[in-house]
């Protein structure tokens, strides 16, 4: 595969068997069918379902162990489960001092507020601290977020990272087997020095896991104190040129390539990528 996505290395090519692609009407569980229409995340869901919120063909739910069709009516609070919106996708260039998060029980600015006008409701995939900059992906869909920030997807992310201190590369390459700092486990991360500049020096990190404070603590251990963090990618997708505080969407056709055909047909990319299309020509 050519570069990431956002790194503006031209066309990629798509040369897939669209047959194999096409989307199933599958059946899944209540909540993933509430996040699949944008309405929450799989875990607010399982609340609202204990809440006695939402319904099925008309029954109160009391466990969110339901599988739900196409054919089933869902309601939440009376009201019909909105259709399933076209999944879309956008590179954010998350400025430090905002939090990632929809309401800040501390009245701090949030990356929501900031976004520029005209975006639909979106959720991001993961979290940067507040003072991290970089790419931050959005999605309109929850359980496209939640599966693409799963450990499990091993998703590679890559941080630029300017701490303050001094570290060899034989002590950056003992991170390569992961660690256990104060009882928590890191998985493997690559790291090298780029460069020193006055008392900092310039590290590039890339991690799949995405625990919280994750490079921070890293960095800790070594006896380095981070002042600066910048994720450059995130998969296949990468900040590029994006300037802070703009937002730059993923075609649903580039999208569903780096997606792959199993996730694409399971978020209906292809269907998405169709409909814009012929909105187009309409
Ligand atoms: N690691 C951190 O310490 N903070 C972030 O925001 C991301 C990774």
């Amino acid at each position: 595969m050519g570069g990431k996505v956002g790194e503006g290395r031209g066309k990629r090519q798509a040369a897939r068997k669209d047959e194999a692609l096409k989307p199933k009407p599958e059946a899944m569980r209540i909540a993933k069918a509430m996040a699949h229409a944008g309405l929450c995340s799989r875990r607010d869901a399982e609340k609202w379902i204990e809440q006695g919120r939402v319904a099925v063909n008309g029954k109160v739910l009391t466990t969110p162990a339901q599988i739900v069709g196409p054919s089933d009516k869902i309601t939440v609070d009376g009201k019909p489960l909105p259709q399933a919106q076209a999944v879309r996708l956008w590179r954010y260039h998350k400025p430090r001092g905002l939090v990632t998060s929809h309401k800040d029980p501390q009245g701090r600015k949030t990356v929501f507020e900031a976004l520029p006008a005209g975006l639909p409701r979106v959720v991001s995939v993961g979290r940067l601290d507040i003072n991290t900059e970089g790419l931050l992906l959005l999605t309109t869909d929850g359980a496209l977020a939640r599966h693409l920030e799963l450990p499990s997807t091993g998703w590679l992310r890559r941080y630029r990272v300017r701490a303050h201190g001094s570290v060899t590369q034989e002590a950056l390459d003992g991170l390569r087997d992961g660690v256990t700092i104060d009882g928590v486990h890191y998985g493997p991360v690559e790291a090298r020095i780029d460069r020193a500049q006055g008392t900092n020096l310039w590290l590039m990190l890339g991690l799949r896991e995405g625990k919280n404070r994750e490079v921070k603590r890293l960095a800790e251990h070594l006896g380095l104190t981070v002042n600066r963090l910048i994720r450059v990618s995130f998969g296949p997708f990468a900040l590029g040129e994006l300037a802070p505080g703009a937002v730059e969407e993923v075609k649903p056709k580039v999208l569903a390539d780096q997606l792959g055909a199993k996730l694409t047909a399971e978020f209906k990319l292809r269907e998405a990528a169709k409909e814009r299309r012929q909105a187009y020509w309409r």
